[in-house]
């Protein structure tokens, strides 16, 4: 088969604009710059730099590969080469548990993406002359006290979601990418500038990238690799379902490297954006956590002036749009082709669920606060299994599915025109060093954390 039956990217930018579409989000403008504030700044993004470059790329590689040669939503593009080539139908189970942690992954990720959207309304409400934040931490605090309020943001940012991959690749995907992409990178530069005008820019550049070797222990790996996969968005096949759509003349490595370093460039000026602002007006960046985002800097914004934080706040959403499109496509896809449902019912159905799911996520944060699995709150459990278990486990059996069981020639197809060194370094990374890595980051994330 040449063609997917859901539609086709239109070129090879459109591709690239969707697959860092995906992986720009959350990941990139919250959970990255904080990681490295936690982990020594430097050494965090060395070792990070390190993790994308030996095993997000290679994998990255690996997931667009199997998807095109499929040209179907991930379980049966499994269970097709299971059947050219003999290897067992169990592979597909790669397919269901990334359906699985999709949805999951959606669940909370439309519940954060649903503060955005709240904050972007308070910044929106403010500018039109209403009243501004007066005590950022009152306002965080009396939002997630607040599970209807929570319901609501995490209900209307999921119907965005809904409304975009209803509409199809070419309608919905691309088009929406299209203009979002754009748009992100406008609002981002514009932040950067704003950062710049603090005149921190060169001491946010030194808490960045002054590695501290002393600071890279075995946490550092572990949350470095994880930051990786989610960041990239690696592991439940959504960058393969994106592969699904990608026509024959593209080159696979070239695009991915085009996504891996827009990815990685995102991740760093976001950085180079905020800490100037921090700095100036907040002091030396210690910790974060969800803190950085929705307390700190609503703060700076204050002094800023609300345009800065509505600039901010729908850099937010827009990013995490983007993301949370590919995170509903995969299942959405599936159903198209095993059952009789519409895109639309089908998108519909399981952003539905992923929605129901969520709220368990919403009531973790006010009313169900005390209820602990193992431990952990509910919406924590549900980011752990989901991000540090699931997404490295399916991105180490892709790899050794791409690397040892997929045959040598549907590899070769995939790798046509690609200069045979290129060839080369990818096997030897997706053989060897991407599951070796990951297997042991995997082992130890279990043992460290249970
Ligand atoms: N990469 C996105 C971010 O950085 C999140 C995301 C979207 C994702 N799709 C994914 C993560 C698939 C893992 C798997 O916010």
């Amino acid at each position: 088969m040449q063609q997917s039956m859901h539609g086709m990217w239109s070129s090879r930018l459109a591709f690239i604009l969707a697959a860092a579409g995906s992986a720009v989000g959350l990941g990139n403008i919250w959970r990255f710059p904080y990681l490295a504030s936690d982990h020594g700044g430097g050494a965090f993004v060395l070792v990070y730099l390190a993790c994308i470059a030996l095993c997000g790329l290679p994998i990255l590689i690996a997931e667009v590969m199997i998807g095109r040669h499929g040209h179907r939503s991930p379980v049966l593009t499994f269970q097709e080469i299971a059947a050219q080539t003999g290897a067992s139908r169990a592979w597909s189970g790669i397919g269901w548990m990334g359906m699985v942690a999709g949805v999951l992954i959606l669940s909370f990720y439309s519940v954060v993406a649903g503060w955005t959207l709240h904050y972007t309304w308070l910044y929106l409400r403010e500018l039109l002359g209403g009243p501004g934040i007066a005590d950022p931490s009152a306002t965080f605090g009396e939002l997630l006290g607040n599970p209807l309020e929570l319901t609501l943001w995490h209900a209307a940012f999921m119907l965005m979601t809904v409304a975009v991959v209803a509409l199809g690749v070419e309608k919905g995907l691309e088009r929406a990418v299209k203009f979002l992409m754009p748009a992100l990178f406008g609002m981002l530069f514009l932040l950067l500038g704003w950062g710049a005008t603090t005149g921190h820019l060169g001491d946010a550049a030194v808490f960045l990238f002054k590695p501290d070797f002393s600071r890279i222990d075995g946490a550092v790996f572990l949350t470095a690799m994880g930051q990786a996969f989610f960041s990239l968005s690696l592991g439940m096949c959504a960058m393969m379902t994106y592969g699904a759509y990608l026509p024959r003349e593209v080159s696979i490595p070239r695009a991915a490297i085009g996504v891996a370093l827009t990815d990685t460039a995102v991740a760093l000026l976001a950085g180079l954006a905020i800490f100037p602002i921090v700095i100036q007006y907040i002091g030396t960046p210690t910790g974060g956590g969800p803190g950085l985002i929705f307390t700190s800097l609503p703060n700076a914004f204050a002094q800023m002036g609300a345009l800065s934080g509505l600039v901010f706040f729908f850099l937010l959403v827009v990013a995490a749009w983007t993301s949370s499109i590919s995170l509903l496509e995969p299942t959405t896809a599936y159903l198209v082709e095993r059952t009789r449902l519409s895109r639309r019912a089908a998108a519909a159905s399981v952003a539905a669920l992923a929605w129901l799911l969520g709220l368990a996520s919403v009531l973790s944060l006010n009313r169900w606060q005390e209820v602990r699995i193992l431990g952990f709150g509910i919406m924590d459990f549900i980011e752990l299994v989901a991000n540090d278990l699931m997404l490295p486990l399916g991105g180490f059996l892709i790899s050794v599915f791409v690397g040892w069981v997929l045959s040598g020639r549907i590899v070769r197809e995939q790798f046509e025109g690609v200069p045979e060194a290129v060839f080369r370094a990818w096997l030897v990374l997706v053989r060897y060093v991407a599951p070796i890595l990951v297997g042991i980051v995997l082992v130890r994330g279990v043992m460290a954390r249970f």
